[in-house]
Formats: C-alpha cells, sequence, structure tokens
C-alpha cells in the first residue's frame, strides 16, 4: 500500500469537504470569463506540443501572454510545474494549464493492449488498470489522459483495433465506463485522478479497407446503433472531455461535423465536458476537401462544436477576424472557454495547480501495480485451442522454448506506450527460466524480430526441440506492427514465422503456441500446426509471469474474444452482429470451390450469402474462449413467455463444470428481434456474468432483461422499443449457446 504523504504547499484536494460544488464551479467560470479578453479567450482554445512549438521557452512566450490553454506531450513532472508557474504566476489572470497526454493502457506500468483488456470481459479490472495509469501520469504532472479509445472496431486490418475493445458496442461500452470511471474516480479534483477524453467522435473505426484516415459511410442505422452507444455511455460515466475523429463520414469530415459534435454529443446527450480536436484534424479538413484554406478550417471547426484545437492554429491565427467578419459566434467561443474552465475548475486546477514532484518515487511501476498488471495480462488471454490437454504443462517439462517473440521486453509492451520502460518488463524466456527452472528450459528463438525471413537460427531451434518434450512457440507481431497508421493488407505472420512454425511441428512434440499481436491475425494457415494455442495480445509489462502462469497452469484461463477471427483478411468485414439477410447461409446450401463439379450449371449450387472458399463461418467467433476445464449449459428458463413495455423478464440456465479443475466462465447473453421497422442483427449481446465453478459444481446463472435493452435506434436517432417476437440465448459464445423465446407486447 502507498502512502502518500502531501506538504501543505500543494494542499490535498482528495477530501471530500473541499470538493467544489457544480454551482460555485459554474459562478467561478462565469466570473472568469467575464474578465477575459478575446485573446486570452482564444487562448484557452489552443493546444500545442512543446516538440512541435519550438521548445518550453517559446511555450513559456505565450503562456505568459495567456495565449494558451493546454500543452500535450511535456515531459517531467518538474517540467510541468515550471510551466504552470508561468500560467499562474505570470499571466494575467493565473488560469491553470491542462496537460496532456496520450496514456492509453498503463503509463509507465503498461498493460495489455485495450484489445486484450476487452478480452477480460472483466470491468473491475479494467478499471483498477485505468486508476492505476491515472496515479502513476498524475504523478508526472499529467492532468489529461486521451483515452479511452472506443471505436468499435470490426476490421483487423486496422491497426487502431488494438487501441479498441473490439467489434461490439456493449463490450466497448464496458471499457468506456470502466476506463473513465478510473481515470477519473469519484472525485476529478483528487491530485492523483486525471481527465478522460472518450475518442475518437465518430466512426473512425469503420475505415474503408481497414486502411488507417480512410473515408467512412456509415448508415444513419449503424451511428445510432453500432458506433455511438459507447460515447453515450462514456458521457453518462461523467467523461470529462470527448476528441473528434480524423476521417469523415458520409462526406463530412468527424471534425467538421456540427450535426454530431453540437446536436447529438452536446445537446441529445447533454455533454458538459470540452471537444478536442485530433491531432490537427481541423486543419484536415483542408486536404479532405472540406475547407478551402486553414481559416476555413477553423470556422468549421467552431461552427462544429470543437472547443479546443489540437496541434494546429486555424483558432489562434483566424478566430478573431472571423468572429469580426460575423463567420462564427462569439456565444461559441464564450462557450468553448466556458467548457474547458469548466473542467480546469473540476480538475482542481486553480486550487492546487502543482504537481509533488517526489510523488513518482513511491507510484511508478510499483509492486501492487505489477501485480493488477499480471492479473489482467493473464485474464486478457484467450485460450483458442487445447488438443488432448496439453495445456497445462506439468512443472519440470522440458520445453523448447522458441519464437521471435519469446524474449521480446519492448515488443511485448504494444503500441502506445510513449512512457513505458522495456527495463520493467518480464518476459516469457524470463519467466519460464524461473518457474520451470532454467535447466528444464532450452531457448532458441529462430528468428530475431518477428519479420525476419533469415532461417538462419532454424538449426539451433532444431537442437533445442531435440532435447524437449514440448515446444512453446511465441510468435505473434512487434509493437510497430499495430496502432496509428499501422494497418496491414495481409493478416498471416509475418516474416518466416509459418515456416517456423512448420519446422516445430515437424519434429513430432506437441507445439504450444502463444501468439503476441495487436490484431486477430494469422491463424488460418498455421493453427493446425499446434495443439494449443494461447492468443496473448501484447500483454504489457508482466507478460512473462502471466504467460508462464497460464501455461503451468498456477492460473486456468478466462479470456474470450472481443472481436471475430476470421479466416483470411478476405472475409473481412466479418463480425458477428450481421444481418440475416435474404438468403441466409448455412451449410447445406454451401460446396467449397474444390468440391464444385467442373461445369456446374449456375443454379445447381446453393445461392445463399456465402463465399466459395471460406463458406461463412468465421475461424472463432466472437465471445469465443476455453478453459482448462470444461462448462455445460443447460436448462434454459425463461420466466415469462411474454412482457410488456417498462417490464422486465429473468432468462436463466445452469452452468456446469464438467472438468478436473476449478474454472470461470463468462456467460453471454444474446438476444434476436426477429421483426423489426428495421431489418435487426442475428444476435445482439445484452450482457454477461462470470461465474466460478469447481469440478462437478453447477450454478444457475440469471440474468434480468429488461424492454429497454431490446430497442433500437431508428435512423434519425429515437431510441424505440419494438413489440414483437424475440429469441435470447444463454451461451459460451456468439456462435453457440441455448435459446429460448418470448414475445414482447
Ligand atoms: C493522434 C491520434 O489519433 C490520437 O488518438 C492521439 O490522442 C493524438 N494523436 C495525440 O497524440
Amino acid at each position: 500500500m502507498v502512502v502518500l504523504v502531501l506538504p501543505v504547499f500543494f494542499g490535498c484536494t482528495g477530501n471530500a469537504s473541499t470538493v467544489k460544488s457544480d454551482d460555485d464551479v459554474e459562478k467561478r467560470v462565469e466570473s472568469l470569463l467575464s474578465e477575459m479578453t478575446l485573446d486570452e479567450k482564444i487562448g484557452q482554445m489552443s493546444q500545442v506540443d512543446p516538440g512541435v512549438f519550438g521548445g518550453l521557452e517559446n511555450l513559456k512566450k505565450v503562456v505568459r501572454n495567456g495565449q494558451l490553454g493546454s500543452v500535450l506531450n511535456l515531459i517531467g513532472a518538474k517540467e510541468v510545474n515550471e510551466l504552470q508557474r508561468v500560467a499562474i504566476e505570470e499571466s494575467r489572470l493565473g488560469i491553470p494549464l491542462i496537460i496532456g497526454r496520450d496514456v492509453i493502457h498503463g503509463y509507465r506500468t503498461i498493460f495489455p493492449i485495450p484489445l486484450g483488456m476487452a478480452a477480460s470481459w472483466n470491468e473491475d479490472l479494467v478499471r483498477e488498470s485505468a486508476a492505476i495509469a491515472a496515479k502513476e501520469a498524475a504523478s508526472m504532472g499529467i492532468n489529461w489522459t486521451f483515452a479511452p479509445m472506443i471505436d468499435v472496431s470490426r476490421d483487423p486490418r486496422w491497426g487502431r483495433i488494438a487501441e479498441s475493445a473490439g467489434e461490439d458496442p456493449l463490450l466497448n461500452s464496458m471499457v468506456a465506463r470502466a476506463m473513465v470511471q478510473g481515470y477519473q474516480g469519484d472525485d476529478l479534483s483528487d491530485p492523483l485522478t486525471i481527465a478522460a477524453c472518450a475518442k475518437h467522435f465518430v466512426g473512425y473505426g469503420a475505415a474503408e479497407g481497414g486502411r488507417d484516415y480512410n473515408t467512412t459511410v456509415i448508415s444513419d442505422l449503424q451511428l445510432h446503433n453500432v458506433y455511438l452507444p459507447p460515447f453515450k455511455e462514456a458521457v453518462k460515466a461523467g467523461a470529462a472531455t470527448v476528441m473528434t475523429a480524423f476521417n469523415e463520414i458520409n462526406g463530412i469530415p468527424a471534425s467538421g461535423h456540427k450535426h454530431n459534435i453540437r446536436d447529438i454529443l452536446k445537446n441529445e446527450y447533454g455533454f458538459d465536458g470540452f471537444v478536442v480536436s485530433d491531432w490537427a484534424s481541423i486543419q484536415e479538413m483542408i486536404s479532405h476537401g472540406f475547407a478551402r484554406d486553414l481559416k476555413h478550417a477553423g470556422e468549421l471547426g467552431l461552427a462544429a462544436g470543437i472547443d479546443m484545437e489540437m496541434a494546429s492554429r486555424s483558432y489562434n491565427d483566424y478566430l478573431k477576424e472571423l468572429l469580426d467578419e460575423g463567420k462564427v459566434d462569439m456565444e461559441w467561443v464564450d462557450d468553448a472557454v466556458a467548457r474547458i474552465l469548466r473542467i480546469k475548475f473540476r480538475l482542481g486546477l486553480f486550487d492546487n495547480p502543482y504537481v509533488d514532484e517526489s510523488l513518482a518515487d513511491s507510484l511508478l511501476v510499483n509492486v501492487e501495480h505489477l501485480k493488477v498488471a499480471r492479473k489482467l495480462a493473464e485474464e486478457s488471454v484467450v485460450l483458442l485451442k487445447n488438443e488432448n490437454q496439453v495445456l497445462p504443462l506439468k512443472k519440470g517439462t522440458k520445453v523448447a522454448l522458441i519464437g521471435p517473440m519469446a524474449n521480446q521486453p519492448y515488443e511485448q509492451l504494444g503500441t502506445w506506450i510513449f512512457d513505458g520502460d522495456e527495463n520493467d518488463s518480464q518476459t516469457v524466456l524470463e519467466a519460464f527460466n524461473a518457474f520451470n527452472g532454467d535447466n528444464n528450459v532450452f531457448f532458441a528463438e529462430g528468428l530475431e524480430y518477428s519479420r525476419d525471413k533469415s532461417t538462419k537460427g532454424f538449426a539451433e531451434v532444431e537442437r533445442a526441440i531435440a532435447q524437449s518434450e514440448v515446444v512453446v512457440a511465441v510468435v505473434g507481431e512487434e509493437a510497430i506492427l499495430s496502432g496509428e497508421a499501422k494497418s496491414l493488407a495481409e493478416l498471416d505472420f509475418v516474416g518466416a514465422q509459418g515456416e517456423l512454425l512448420k519446422l516445430a511441428a515437424s519434429k513430432g512434440k506437441p507445439v504450444v503456441m502463444i501468439v503476441m499481436s495487436g490484431r486477430p491475425a494469422g491463424l488460418f494457415k498455421t493453427q493446425h500446426l499446434a495443439k494449443s494455442i494461447l492468443y496473448a495480445w501484447h500483454p504489457g509489462t508482466m507478460a512473462g509471469p502471466a504467460l508462464a502462469n497460464l501455461v503451468f497452469g498456477e492460473t486456468v484461463p478466462v479470456g474470450k474474444l472481443p472481436v471475430t477471427f476470421p479466416k483470411g483478411e478476405g472475409q473481412v468485414p466479418i463480425y458477428y452482429a450481421h444481418k440475416m439477410t435474404g438468403r441466409p447461409a448455412d451449410a447445406s446450401t454451401w460446396t467449397h470451390i474444390d468440391e464444385i463439379p467442373v461445369q456446374a450449371v449456375q443454379h445447381s449450387l446453393g445461392n445463399t450469402s456465402h463465399t466459395l472458399d471460406y463458406g461463412f463461418t468465421p475461424l472463432y467467433p466472437f465471445g469465443y474462449g476455453l478453459s482448462y476445464t470444461s462448462f455445460e449449459y443447460s436448462d434454459i428458463n425463461i420466466s415469462a413467455k411474454s412482457l410488456s413495455i417498462g417490464e422486465s423478464l429473468k432468462v436463466s440456465a445452469t452452468i456446469t463444470n464438467t472438468g478436473d479443475v476449478e474454472g470461470a466462465e463468462t456467460v453471454q447473453l444474446y438476444t434476436r428481434d426477429l421483426v423489426g421497422s428495421y431489418t435487426r442483427p442475428v444476435r445482439e449481446l445484452k450482457d454477461y456474468q462470470r461465474v466460478t465453478l469447481s469440478p462437478g459444481e453447477s450454478k444457475e446463472v440469471v440474468f434480468e432483461l429488461n424492454s429497454d435493452q431490446l430497442g433500437f435506434y431508428f435512423p434519425d436517432g429515437e431510441f424505440v422499443v419494438e413489440p414483437g417476437d424475440f429469441h435470447v440465448w444463454i451461451a459460451p459464445n456468439a456462435a453457440e449457446g441455448l435459446r429460448a423465446e418470448f414475445e414482447l407486447q
């Protein structure tokens, strides 16, 4: 436990009695706003990066003049305090800066990438990880993280799928809520909490072809039912800020989208924090072909409702002129500044602007934080396959540990780890040696890095395998191959990893594959080579101990896929909540391409929605994940055959542990609305619960389902609950489960 002793000078505001009420805050905002000059107001609406802006001394000048509201990427508690001192003591009104940074899955203690966190389906742990990230970041003077990223992502080619919670609106909403609560805590003015930023508003995950920054075409039906709900949840959880996206949606750049930002986010959702652009996304409206020049871009950005401009300078350079010309409203400027000040007040920055420079010593990467990082890494790993129960291995088994990700302290951290340090990392090799004894671990990477095409290390791999009973191959992709601007056209393993796996499998010893990757990747052509597969995403600082615990059975896997695994990129987009179509695919109507008779007549094969080569099922469905034990689902029960609008019913099933060890299962509740005024998905996740069972034990899992959970948004954004027939499943994943029916009257 960390005991914090704050010097009086810093005035600890964590105590509830010092928290300002909303009324107080609003009064202070109003009074400050009334004292501000136009230049000072425009200053509050600008955010710059010191590196790009020409260093700290240059920054001090504009801060002193009251011409800057925020800085991103200012590193070091001392540097932050120094610049903050200039803002407080040397600027006319002493308005503090808000210091932003991308703290995406941990600050110095690195947790699994967000896609991995989502695979845990463990809201408490995700919240805890964000709270830890907030403490560590706050100790370095950071007040604001650009997270959570809650873009529903259905395309594994898109490198930023790594940062999201995957394909499902409900799971993204869970992560949105957990992270906002974790970063912000109960009291934003506590010096160890920071402001969250829900991003990227909106639709960024729908980039055509999975190519980052690309155009999106999103129907209003999808916008309201798939892409917006996580943002609504983030606002409900109290997210202090929202960031707009780089993409255009149906012809309008997200950063110039007045309807989405002003009408939906601010008015309909009642969001009272501030909206920041993404990096130069206001200026980029020129490249989009939406703005004529920087001045026009600024006009469109403000009209759309962006309160703070990140990196580009259209507000700084042109807002005055635009006001003079009557092209933008003073009301918009005042509203933007009020929103920014409101968050600064809520953060307690006016009363407590400085960071205690000694805090970091006890906080960064401390033992408690590492424990949570290990636990979350363990829970994020998904067991995809375990033929003949090869896993878990017995302690003392002779293991050939191979593969280019087995001992890569940097690569295991994943994307967006500006402040992570590979020296903190514990690798699989280190953890195997420690747990299994180094005389039982025969290590030979085979490849120096994931893209390595040279097979010169293979001879050593053969020698390692010759001395072992089991091969553990840690493969995947380096950190730099996922994340922003790291899209891929192909999903197969890069470099000579396919050949390495073939070599390993050819020796007649069971192969356990561990995959560290930022996306669902590479398994269709290689999975048959392994008896067991642990899909580990990029697990972070504690990858090694987490995976050693899983491989040797100290911990039983619980992870479930937050995203569908396609057989290949040609199947993308593929997601569980697809529509039925007029010609739904089914196994009896599909003939594999190799079995089609030569010169078969056009209509001799089933004309249903599939592809001749891959069929219509994915490699692994959403929600899928095995355990070292097995679970049986039985006796689905429904408390009523019908319910009226405003009522709820109970759906239950019995889950039994039919294996030999204790294990936990994430039980999922799905529904289908059979007939709608707009067609509805074949299944939608509505809820889930984790149940822990000893061998032979059964438990009844009960879900309460209310009529609101059965409604959906019409294209105009109206939420409608339509009477009709429904199916409901209690299921281990999106492709299986027990089904019942009911009617909504
Ligand atoms: C661009 C990214 O899209 C965004 O997610 C990030 O927060 C900003 N850059 C700031 O680094």
